[in-house]
């Protein structure tokens, strides 16, 4: 039987057949789909040239995004493709109105897929961006009344008495008894009131900030906050700038890099001094286990007479804080310090920019990015939520409660 069998012969030239045929379909809908999805494309660029009475014709291939809202051509990226298209992105314009109500009408992370998220925010990026004070007046007195960073931020002298029980944020059945040695280096109150700052940078660590040329812009801000001992050297400075007020550290990385500050000391003094004279910002009572390390890093800088001040967040504003944001849908093991800094920023500054906070494997223009701006190393899964962090921050955006940065800067 087998090969000789005519019938069966004319069965695989019928399979043939059929399979040539679906093959045919598949590539005449492919084709269809990237006709349709590239004049979608362009309808989207020609649109906004009509709304501004003029023609673009030379609408090709892929573009960036910059910051200020406007896009920056392919070939040159030095001038702005649109610089004289300023009427459609204004951010009163119709245009925009609608764009930024397209993400505000995504009330959960949920309702979307996180590509349409991501479109919405792409095309957002062509409007500029204003702070509505309204909005954020609103939004700073709901967190003055859960939070109160400017009391509350970090334990003090005044917020945590000599003798007082300070309760952990998650170990809760510990309980750290407030002694005259600790006592003593605490400072007398918060070091900063409420807006004290005009304009601040809380700075993320995320790969979105590679290649951002956003160091000048960080820079400029009047106070600007780092999470978990961030490389600032020379080859990133470009892009992440070097001003630095407060830096958090993460009591892993000194039990991981610094043997727990039991050995060697002035390795990690010497990473501390690359931020000058920024405050050093520690989970000293999240858990039982960061205490002590966190305690001998006000040692280490004492024994060097370091000018930098040691801060410990307070395990009430922690839990205040997460509290705060399981209430708007921010379910996790543990808020990120990103998420922390961000809210205590906006009650410290006027206006709060968002630099390297970002959830997507690439950036508003389609080109992949590694997962921080230093290296490509993924965080445990499951232990933080970003993505709905991100979420909420393209939320309070397109709120005009504050900024967040996804584009390269072009600033001063
Ligand atoms: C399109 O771009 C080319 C080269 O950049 C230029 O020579 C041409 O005049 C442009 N066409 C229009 C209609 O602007
Ligand atoms: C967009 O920006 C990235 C990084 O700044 C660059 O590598 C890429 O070539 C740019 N693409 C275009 C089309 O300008
Ligand atoms: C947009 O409109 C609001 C009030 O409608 C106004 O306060 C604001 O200045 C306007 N912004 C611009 C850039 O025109
Ligand atoms: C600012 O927010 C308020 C309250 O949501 C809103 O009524 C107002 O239209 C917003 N202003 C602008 C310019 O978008
Ligand atoms: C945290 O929340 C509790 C309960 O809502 C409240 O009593 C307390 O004052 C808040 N703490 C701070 C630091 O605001
Ligand atoms: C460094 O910061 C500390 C506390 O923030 C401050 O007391 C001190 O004056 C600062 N020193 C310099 C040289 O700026």
């Amino acid at each position: 039987m087998g090969y000789s069998d005519p019938s069966s012969s004319r069965d695989l030239l019928g399979n043939r057949t059929l399979f040539f045929i679906f093959i045919c379909a598949f590539a005449v809908v492919t084709l269809l789909q990237q006709i349709l999805y590239g004049r979608n494309y362009l309808k989207r660029g020609l649109q906004f040239s009509w709304q501004s009475g003029e023609e673009l014709a030379n609408w090709t291939g892929t573009f960036n995004f910059t910051d200020d809202g406007a896009l920056k051509s392919g070939s040159d990226t030095g001038t702005r493709y649109f610089e004289f298209y300023e009427g459609p992105f204004e951010y009163n314009s119709t245009k925009c109105l609608e764009l930024r109500q397209d993400i505000i009408e995504v009330k959960v992370l949920s309702m979307v897929k996180q590509t349409e998220l991501f479109d919405r925010w792409k095309s957002l990026q062509m409007c500029k961006w204003e702070m509505n004070v309204t909005e954020a007046n609103l939004f700073k007195s709901t967190l003055s009344r859960c939070c109160n960073a400017p009391a509350f931020l970090f334990t003090t002298q005044k917020n945590t008495p000599l003798g007082s029980k300070l309760k952990y944020e998650v170990d809760t059945s510990g309980i750290f008894h407030i002694n005259q040695e600790i006592f003593r280096m605490f400072p007398k109150d918060m070091p900063y009131y409420r807006s004290q700052f005009k304009k601040c940078a809380v700075v993320g660590n995320g790969g979105i900030l590679k290649d951002s040329r956003c160091g000048r812009e960080i820079d400029s801000a009047d106070f600007v906050f780092r999470c978990n001992l961030p490389p600032i050297s020379e080859k990133y400075t470009v892009d992440v700038g070097v001003k630095t007020d407060v830096v958090t550290v993460n009591p892993s990385i000194i039990t991981e890099r610094f043997h727990k500050l039991e050995k060697w000391r002035k390795p990690f003094y010497e990473v501390l001094q690359v931020y000058e004279n920024a405050s050093v910002l520690l989970p000293a009572f999240y858990n039982t286990r960061n205490t002590d390390v966190s305690i001998r890093v006000k040692y280490v800088l004492d024994d060097f007479e370091s000018q930098q001040a040691v801060y410990y967040f307070h395990p009430q504003y922690l839990i205040n804080v997460s509290r705060y944001w399981l209430s708007q849908g921010v379910r996790a093991k543990r808020i990120s310090t990103g998420l922390i800094l961000v809210t205590a920023a906006l009650e410290l500054c006027e206006e709060v920019h968002l630099f390297g906070f970002w959830a997507f494997p690439m950036n508003p223009s389609g080109i992949f990015i590694t997962h921080h701006y230093y290296d490509n190393v993924k965080p445990r899964p499951g232990f933080h939520a970003m993505p709905s962090e991100i979420f909420n921050f393209l939320h309070m955006h397109s709120k005009g409660i504050l900024r967040v940065h996804t584009g390269t800067c072009s600033c001063c």
